[in-house]
């Protein structure tokens, strides 16, 4: 059978995966997964203000390993063993914070994401935290908004945190321009 694949690279009508699962990231997965980040980029081909991201960096080595190392990098696998998205977390204080959430490309659109955000969600209750944290474009329709419907509210400038603040402007140095981003948190609630 022919999989018909338009030139942005998602294949039309493609059934999505039986199985999900997500389980911590493995050491020897991190090449694999900066290859799902490269990949899920292409999302932001179209997006002609911001389609650099496509072929811009990814997530360094070292981080992965430093947060495999802290248990709060995971992976989603698909109808088998292989990551096909992760998200990579760093407990900041009283708060988990997510540092990226990537799908492959081929996978996205299939509540993958979605799953990985309330496994980190999950992860972060079970460890007594008092939040989830993270950092995104505005008005990209799978980030600001597609958070808020997983319960992220957003943050004003007057309800940034120091640690937060530091991130937006980090991220400003590295190209993000500073008006499109903005701070999300989610409050658990207390144990
Ligand atoms: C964000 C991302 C991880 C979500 O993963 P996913 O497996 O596609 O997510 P899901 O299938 O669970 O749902 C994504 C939501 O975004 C919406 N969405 C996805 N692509 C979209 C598009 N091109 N246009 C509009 N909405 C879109 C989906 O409709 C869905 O909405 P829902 O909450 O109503 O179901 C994935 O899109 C990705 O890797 N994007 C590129 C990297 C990125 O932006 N990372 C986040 C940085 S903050």
């Amino acid at each position: 059978m022919v999989t018909l694949i338009p030139v942005d690279g998602a294949p039309l009508g493609r059934p999505g995966p039986s199985t999900v699962a997500i389980r911590p990231a493995r050491k020897d997965e991190v090449e694999a997964l900066q290859r799902i980040e490269r990949s899920a980029a292409q999302a932001f081909r179209l997006i002609e203000a911001l389609s650099w991201i496509a072929t811009g960096d990814v997530q360094d080595a070292g981080r992965h390993l430093d947060l495999i190392g802290k248990g709060t990098n995971w992976v989603a696998t698909a109808d088998g063993d292989d990551p096909v998205g992760f998200l990579s977390a760093e407990i900041a204080g009283p708060e988990l914070h997510i540092w990226e959430i990537s799908v492959d490309h081929l996978h996205q659109g299939f509540g993958i994401g979605r799953k990985l955000i309330r496994h980190a969600v999950a992860e972060a209750q079970a460890r007594g935290l008092a939040a989830v944290t993270l950092t995104t474009f505005r008005t990209i329709p799978w980030n600001c908004p597609f958070y808020e419907r997983l319960g992220f509210s957003l943050l004003d400038e007057a309800g940034l945190s120091p640690r937060l603040a530091g991130v937006l402007e980090a991220e400003a140095g590295h190209g993000l321009p500073r008006d499109t981003r903005c701070a999300m948190r989610l409050t658990l609630p207390a144990t």
